[in-house]
């Protein structure tokens, strides 16, 4: 399997343009200041951009971040100028021949950044013990595309874990499919390479991540993938493809559902780049000064982690309420019986 995904990005792709599904490219637009970062990136570098997503979470400066198979670096340079001098990102990739492309322009970066603040690492992502990083040593790891294409993929979601400050976040895009593949289809050489035949089923990456210890795993954005070509769509049949960008808070003790504390926060508008809402995942995008109510776990994510000095806090979480409304689940008894007379 390494070899495989070896030979298609080292010898195989030359550039973006010799993919053959959009899965491993990113569809949106990021936003001006993103493009900004990117624009300062040097063009070779950027030609052999295969990511799926948007990887630049809030809140960056100063950050330690790790980015898991970060291929040429493209990502890894965008996020040495957001983090700044005082942070630092570290690129793991498997592949020499991206890395060697991703070393080769590094003293170019530092010369126009003004510091030097990016490493990059050969070796395997799901085998990150051989590397000796700094145990809890990465406030955020990001990865972009990379994970579909590993067969142990919980291995690199426990490793992620070891590796993440308590409070730090795995902010990563992927791919998923809406139903298990067929092994033929997984095996699947261009497919495999093309990042669709290793992509997991939804359900089952959210049953992963929630084992390895990341209970709550939250979606901040996807997009439904196209197979424009015709071969490799008819292999693939009725299975639907999605990238989608989640992030999973390393915390202790967040609970399985979203329960109801009585609690709320208060955006600040503080954080550069976000002066209007802050967006955490698809279901909470937080307007400036508006007070948003909360479950138990959100809070958490926003109370223990980097964003604690940008909101206000309210509730103190003595009391709980019941499960959070409108979160998508329910308790199974019949409806509300205060009228009826009852038994016992
Ligand atoms: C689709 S490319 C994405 C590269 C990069 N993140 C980007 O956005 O351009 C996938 C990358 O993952 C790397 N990769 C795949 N499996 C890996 C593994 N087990 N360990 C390390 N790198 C791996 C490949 O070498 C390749 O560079």
């Amino acid at each position: 399997m390494h070899e495989q995904v070896q030979h298609y990005y080292g010898q195989v792709l030359r550039g973006t343009a010799d993919l053959q599904t959009d899965a491993c490219c990113t569809a949106a637009a990021p936003p001006a200041w993103v493009r900004e970062a990117i624009a300062n990136v040097q063009p070779e570098v950027q030609a052999r951009y295969y990511g799926c997503g948007l990887v630049v979470p809030q809140r960056l400066e100063g950050m330690h971040i790790l980015d898991l198979g970060c291929g040429a670096g493209r990502d890894c340079y965008v996020l040495s100028q957001l983090v700044g001098p005082r942070g630092s990102v570290t690129g793991v990739d498997m592949t020499a021949e991206q890395l060697e492309v991703a070393q080769r322009h590094r003293a170019w970066h530092a010369d126009r950044f003004g510091y030097a603040n990016v490493a990059f690492h050969h070796g395997y992502i799901e085998q990150l013990e051989q590397l000796n990083l700094p145990e809890a040593g990465f406030d955020i790891i990001v990865s972009n595309c990379v994970i579909n294409l590993v067969a142990d993929k919980a291995a690199v979601l426990r490793e992620a874990w070891r590796l993440l400050k308590p409070g730090g976040e795995l902010y990563f895009s992927d791919v998923y499919s809406d139903r298990r593949l067929p092994a033929a289809l997984a095996a699947d050489p261009v497919l495999h390479g093309e990042c669709l035949g290793g992509a997991l089923y939804w359900n089952d990456f959210l049953t992963l991540a929630r084992a390895v210890g990341f209970a709550d795993p939250r979606l901040v954005e996807d997009r439904p993938l196209t197979i424009g070509n015709e071969t490799l769509a008819a292999k693939v049949g009725n299975a639907r493809f999605h990238s989608a960008t989640c992030r999973l808070f390393k915390l202790e003790g967040l609970e399985p559902a979203c329960e109801d504390y009585g609690q709320a926060v208060r955006y600040r508008g503080t954080l550069p780049h976000h002066p209007d809402r802050f967006v955490l995942d698809k279901h909470h995008r937080i307007e400036t000064g508006r007070l948003f109510p909360v479950c138990g776990n959100t809070w958490r994510m926003l109370h223990d982690t980097r964003f604690a000095a940008h909101f206000d806090f309210f509730g103190d979480g003595d009391i709980h309420y019941g499960l959070f409304p409108g979160c998508g689940a329910s308790l199974p008894f019949d409806g509300d019986n205060e009228a009826a007379t009852g038994c016992c």
